[in-house]
């Protein structure tokens, strides 16, 4: 089970919960009967990969479920019948200090347990983040907090890098995860229109058309889930 996750709110986590968890049902196939072999699991309450699943609707490769309050049935993901791989996606705004009992987005008590659930269960963590050095602390502190301490495997992502910016901030960004964390995978997601057009056009990166810019939007995906297919847990 592979947590997208990071502190930081728009970085990209739901775009690649989605989309990895495309690519990686297309590769991997479906179970005899047609039942993907492939869970995306959403603990945001916000629900933007629901609304995203929802509008692709059948067409979706993979299995979606949204359990933001399924403590229960988080704790008995690993063990849905036939599925070989899970993507979760989790809010940008949790709170995620350990010793900070006063984080409590959801009103009820539950979002650090549905947290921990999820940590509890996980075999390795992605987490995005933008090509801006300036923005990488709370990434930071992420790694530092919930991740390191787990000592779960986990790999940061460069998203949404628009080369038409040139290279002098995916280059910084580069050196400073280097320095500070080590875990940097080789694998950059560019920004691609079409990927902030998906969700409200009812699409994953597995359905784009086949032309030569959304065919290099999916490769940027399909070359990530390889990357952590391979090295995943030896991180
Ligand atoms: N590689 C990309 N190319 C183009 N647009 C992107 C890319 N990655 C993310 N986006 C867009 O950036 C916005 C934020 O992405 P996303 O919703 O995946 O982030 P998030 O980390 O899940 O945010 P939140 O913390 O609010 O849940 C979305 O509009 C999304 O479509
Ligand atoms: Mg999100």
């Amino acid at each position: 089970m592979h947590v997208v996750l990071n502190q930081k709110g728009g970085v990209g986590k739901s775009t690649l919960t989605v989309n990895l968890a495309a690519v990686t049902a297309e590769a991997i196939g479906t179970q005899p009967d047609g039942t993907p072999s492939v869970l995306a699991v959403s603990v945001d309450p916000q629900g933007s990969t629901s609304w995203w699943a929802d509008r692709v609707g059948d067409e979706l490769p993979f299995l979606f479920t949204q359990a933001h309050k399924d403590l229960d049935g988080l704790n008995r993901l690993s063990k849905v019948k036939g599925v070989r791989h899970i993507f979760v996606d989790t809010p940008g705004w949790l709170d995620l200090s350990e010793d900070d009992s006063s984080a409590d987005p959801l009103g009820d008590g539950r979002a650090a347990e549905i947290l921990r659930a999820v940590l509890d269960n996980a075999d390795s963590v992605i987490l995005p983040i933008e090509p801006e050095p300036l923005g990488f602390k709370p990434t930071l502190r992420t790694i530092k907090r919930v991740v390191e301490p787990r000592k779960l495997p986990y790999t940061v992502v460069i998203n949404n890098w628009d080369p038409r910016d040139g290279d002098v901030d995916l280059k910084q960004t580069q050196e400073f995860v280097e320095k500070s964390c080590g875990h940097l995978a080789r694998t950059v997601i560019r920004h691609y229109k079409l990927h902030a057009r998906a969700s409200a056009e009812g699409v994953v990166v597995t359905q784009y058309p086949a032309n030569r810019v959304a065919l290099q939007g999916r490769q940027d995906f399909d070359k990530l889930a390889l990357e952590i297919a391979l090295n995943g847990a030896s991180q």
